[in-house]
């Protein structure tokens, strides 16, 4: 626990977006190289023996990058920043994300988290946080769900137990599903493709996991691939491949089945930052809009093939549908209400129900960040 090796420290010659490691908000500057080449202690290294990684290739690249700790055992304060740094996130999504990661799969008190598998010992304080062990990102349908990009689902008996690395077939198959609806010899992965590839996997999902489960916390899904095209390209440019392969750690092979070949996730050669910073307002309108180009029913299978939607009739969820008429600020309210409160839809499933110190701890870290937005707050 106290061994923790930290992030290296951000210096005034390299202040990237401006973040310090307060946990505060930086001064949001984008358009800046990272890292800059002269900053070796940013510099790429790949994992050291014994590190975590995991479901997030965001995490992955950071802790590969010393812009979190490069053992993969990281903080709330230490992700805030990164994020912000590295991508130009707002302060408002880079607290969104930390606060989900620590409460749902690391320890509140320490506010460490794995960004792998379980690190118990080095992330809680006595030796096992509020719900147990402490499972790190990789614990499944907490943060980390079914139907993702390029991981297989949990449950698949080709996956099960696996540490969800990245899964290569996947990876060729986003790239396809992208060339379908951009250029085939230019693939963009963009909003309309990764539209498509969301509803694919969903089908795939619904086909061959008997365990499926597609709650509406899957909304934060969407977010993740959304940063594709908003975080990802440099200089906040086009989502070419070159910078995929480079981001995901897909490497083209003649010689594999699927095309790639993996290696640790990378920041790619003179990259630069998103010019202004991606807030949740701006992410809740791009979940709004991938989810909608190709709806799917929230819920889940019985077995394979056999979904049951979830029903609910809070007016933004009906039929296991978001609305039609939803709007960008109510979705950023219905994530807040998901994560922040016990009243979910997700109740409606034996999924588990948070203990009300994590609670507060959502509440503490989120209420300042969605007041402002105007949405109602769980004060309890
Ligand atoms: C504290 C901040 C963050 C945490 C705790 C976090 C955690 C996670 C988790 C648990 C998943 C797995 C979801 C699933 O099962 O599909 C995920 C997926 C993903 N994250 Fe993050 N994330 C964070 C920030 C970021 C950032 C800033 C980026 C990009 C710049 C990013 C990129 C992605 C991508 C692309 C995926 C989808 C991967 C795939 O399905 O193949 N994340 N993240
Ligand atoms: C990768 O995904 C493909 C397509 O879903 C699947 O057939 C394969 O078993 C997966 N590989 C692993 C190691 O999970
Ligand atoms: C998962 O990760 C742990 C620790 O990094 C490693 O010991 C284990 O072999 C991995 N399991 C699989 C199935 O890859
Ligand atoms: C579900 O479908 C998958 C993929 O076709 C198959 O491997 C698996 O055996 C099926 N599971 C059940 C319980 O039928």
């Amino acid at each position: 626990n106290v061994n923790r090796r930290t992030a290296a420290p951000i210096t005034s010659q390299f202040p990237y977006s401006g973040a310090k490691s307060n946990g505060l908000p930086g001064l949001g500057k984008g358009n800046v190289l990272v890292p800059d080449p002269a900053d070796t202690a940013h510099a790429f290294q790949p994992p050291p023996p014994g590190a975590m990684r995991g479901p997030c290739p965001g995490m992955n690249a950071l802790a590969n990058h010393g812009f979190i700790s490069r053992d993969g055992i990281t903080t709330f304060d230490e992700l805030v920043q990164a994020q912000q740094n590295v991508w130009n996130t707002g302060y408002d999504l880079a607290v969104l994300l930390a606060t989900l990661g620590v409460a749902l799969d690391g320890d509140i008190l320490t506010e460490k988290l794995s960004i792998g598998g379980d690190a118990t010992p080095k992330t809680a304080l006595l030796g096992l946080g509020l719900l147990g062990k402490e499972g790190g990102l990789d614990t499944h349908n907490t943060f980390e769900a079914d139907a993702s990009l390029t991981r297989s689902d949990f449950f698949l008996p080709s996956s099960n137990g696996d540490n969800h690395s990245f899964n290569s077939t996947l990876f060729a198959m986003m790239t396809s599903t992208v060339s379908s609806t951009s250029s085939p010899s230019a693939p963009l992965y963009d909003l309309k493709g990764l539209s498509l590839y969301r509803a694919q996997r969903w089908s795939q999902s619904v086909a061959e996991n008997p365990n499926f489960y597609f709650g509406p916390k899957a909304l934060l899904l969407y977010g993740a691939a959304t940063f594709l095209y908003e975080l990802y390209p440099t200089n906040g440019g086009l989502p070419d491949k070159s910078t995929f392969e480079s981001f995901f750690g897909a490497v083209p092979s003649s010689t594999s089945p699927s095309g790639y070949t993996s290696q640790p996730e990378r920041i790619p050669p003179s990259w630069f930052s998103r010019s202004t910073p991606y807030t949740i307002p701006d992410v809740a309108i791009q979940i709004l809009e991938m989810y909608t180009g190709n709806p799917v029913l929230f819920g889940g299978n019985t077995a394979n093939g056999s979904f049951d939607a979830i029903f609910t009739d809070d007016g933004l969820i009906s039929d296991g549908r978001l609305s039609a008429d939803v709007t960008g600020t109510q979705l950023a309210c219905l994530i807040y209400q998901l994560v922040a409160t016990d009243e979910t839809p997700d109740s409606l499933s034996n999924i588990l129900k948070l203990p009300i110190e994590i609670l507060n701890f959502i509440t503490g870290k989120l209420n300042p960040i969605f007041e402002p937005l105007g949405c109602p707050l769980n004060t309890d």
